[in-house]
């Protein structure tokens, strides 16, 4: 299947550029709500049956086998076919799609009325893994990874009236793809974030990026469609300033300000207006500063402790989901907010922009990570193209967001010098980008030694701060061994934990010795946080995680039953009694 979707990524349209900002002001209509699903195991819809590629034409997705007005035979007919509902995953919304990884092909219908002098995007918040979308019997083009924004323009292929747009999802893993074929968290499918119609004028504000220094505002306008005179308000500040787009669309503004910083005990957001002759986007950004100081950590240059907790972006629930909603994600948030943190790793690959948007007015900080988790095929250039794919469409999402403070470009990958390659072209690129903020990975430690764990990894020299995962008391040891332990961390950088803890299940109670019980955890947080506590440097922690999370690796019946259980809270949200030695511990930690 994978070499499938290069072939047809290279025989089809480019891949999307650049970045679209999605900001008040854009006339967005969401095509969310039920679509007409066809699973296809078998790729009917794709190969012949002698397996030769079906030639893709300009008619390939509704003459072939769909739709065919040549035959009677019709096997494959969407409008008698079920729905799902879309945004959402198709695994938690159907029983015999539980664990389904391939191809499933949507369709809807898109109403439409042209208005003279518009242009019109289709943009999709999400789609795992990878898709081809098709409108009017058009290809409009492909996308590879499960997490980022990406959009195609389709002023020329809508037309007046009712439009099909049918969209191809497959989910299958591969040894080459990012992430790899092994990981713990669900292999959720589906078009999984929303679809919009986006309508902007024929010259509009398609990206802009701000960075503030603490003193100096820098910010660059990209037009889509001509040059001109462009205009950058921040009301509260009375700031007014104009500046033209050249040949190259981009109009650039440098200007001092003095605004209140975001943080999160005051996330002060501003009103920030682009406009043009023709176009006007308002966001909502905040100011803040963020550097490293030797071992420390300054946000606006004050001393900063990262309070944080790991999670996956998965709804609070029975029967959870990739989250689809704002609600989806406050619910989490509201829990994180009740353990007391101040910081959120958004583990494994890029959360909803819903995630960062609302964590953002609530005053969360924010690391946010590309999926190079584990062992993926660092050889690979194809597997690098897709990794920086990935990349630069979280930092074009999110480069706005004063609460992103840090990118992380990998978790718990091999000190190998192709590895070190890959994650240092990566972590350059992501400097050129972005020079304001930290880049990181989660990192590991070796223990040559049970008792004298180090953490020594070649990546740590490319690196702002030094992140890594343990689990003394869980895959090492039991929780007293935490007492005994000495850490040998190189210094001259801080020091954050990306990962602790351990599994129990809610309301199993027994000995403090016996595992998946809540004593077990709740003893094993407590040693923990004695041992971190001592490591010198140590500039913040982020137990691993804040709710139990669906993995297809977790089948211990009765206990995990598909589920990692190392929340400190479980599926329903009910508190795990390691949830209150570890808010007792924030409630707690002085600066
Ligand atoms: C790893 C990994 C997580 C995983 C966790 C665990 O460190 O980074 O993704 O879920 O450990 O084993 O529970």
């Amino acid at each position: 299947m994978i070499a499938l979707f290069s072939l047809l990524a290279a025989l089809l349209l480019s891949l999307p550029s650049a970045a679209f900002t999605l900001a008040d002001g854009r006339e967005c209509q969401s095509l969310g709500g039920q679509w007409h699903y066809i699973v296809d195991p078998m790729d009917t819809g794709i190969y012949k049956y002698h397996m030769t590629l079906q030639k893709p034409s300009k008619r390939y997705f509704a003459d072939r086998h769909f739709y065919s007005d040549k035959t009677t035979l019709i096997e494959y007919d969407f409008d008698k076919a079920p729905t799902l509902s879309v945004p959402g995953d198709w695994n938690s919304q159907c029983d015999r799609l539980y664990f389904y990884e391939g191809s499933v092909w949507y369709k809807t219908t898109v109403p439409f009325q042209r208005i003279p002098g518009r242009r019109w995007f289709l943009y999709f918040g999400a789609v795992n893994y990878q898709c081809m979308v098709g409108l009017n019997n058009t290809i409009l083009g492909t996308h590879k990874g499960g997490f980022t924004p990406f959009w195609f323009e389709v002023t020329d292929v809508l037309k007046e009236g009712e439009n099909s747009l049918i969209v191809w999802v497959n989910n299958t893993r591969g040894v080459s793809e990012v992430p790899t074929i092994n990981y713990d968290w669900w292999n959720y499918g589906g078009i999984t974030r929303d679809v919009l119609l986006v309508s902007v004028p024929e010259v509009f504000i398609r990206d802009y990026r701000l960075r503030f220094d603490g003193s100096v505002v820098d910010v660059e306008v990209a037009l889509d469609g001509g040059s001109g005179s462009v205009s950058l308000e921040i009301p509260e500040l009375k700031i007014i300033k104009k500046a033209c787009a050249g040949k190259d669309g981009v109009a650039h503004f440098r200007f001092k300000a003095s605004p209140g910083r975001w943080s999160p005990e005051n996330p002060r957001l501003y009103d920030v207006v682009i406009g043009t002759a023709s176009d006007r986007i308002t966001d909502r950004v905040g100011f803040r500063t963020i550097k490293v100081d030797g071992e420390r950590l300054l946000l606006n240059d004050k001393p900063l402790f990262l309070k944080g907790v790991a999670l996956h972006d998965e709804t609070i629930g029975l029967n959870p989901g990739r989250c689809r909603s704002e609600e989806d994600a406050r619910a989490l948030l509201e829990a994180a907010r009740d353990l007391g943190c101040n910081f959120l790793r958004l583990a494994h690959y890029p959360h909803s922009e819903e995630m960062v948007r609302l964590a953002e007015r609530m005053g969360f900080l924010l690391w946010e990570e590309i999926p190079c988790y584990w062992n993926i095929d660092w050889t690979s250039e194809e597997t690098y193209a897709n990794a920086e794919n990935q990349l630069m469409e979280m930092l074009g999402r999110d480069i706005n967001r004063a609460a992103v403070i840090i990118w992380s470009m990998a978790n718990e990958t091999p000190c190998t010098p192709e590895r070190l390659s890959f994650l240092g072209k990566l972590i350059a690129k992501t400097r050129e980008v972005d020079p304001t903020r930290l880049v990181s990975a989660a990192l590991q430690k070796e223990k040559p030694d049970f008792y004298h764990p180090v953490v020594e990894d070649e990546l740590i020299g490319l690196t702002d701060i030094i992140s890594f995962n343990q689990y003394y008391g869980w895959y090492d040891g039991k929780p007293a061994d935490c007492d005994k332990i000495t850490w040998s961390i190189p210094s001259g950088k801080p020091i954050v934990i990306s990962e602790f803890g351990g599994g129990a299940l809610y309301g199993n109670h027994g000995s403090d010795t016996e595992l998946f019980t809540e004593e077990y955890l709740e003893l094993l947080y407590r040693k923990n946080l004695s041992m971190l506590a001592k490591i010198p440097g140590l500039s913040g922690l982020c137990p691993w995680c804040l709710k139990d999370f669906r993995s297809p690796k977790r089948p211990l019946t009765g206990i995990q039953d598909d589920f990692n259980r190392k929340g400190l809270i479980d599926e329903q949200g009910r508190r795990k009694q390691a949830f209150y030695v570890m808010r007792d511990y924030y409630s707690s930690v002085r600066f």
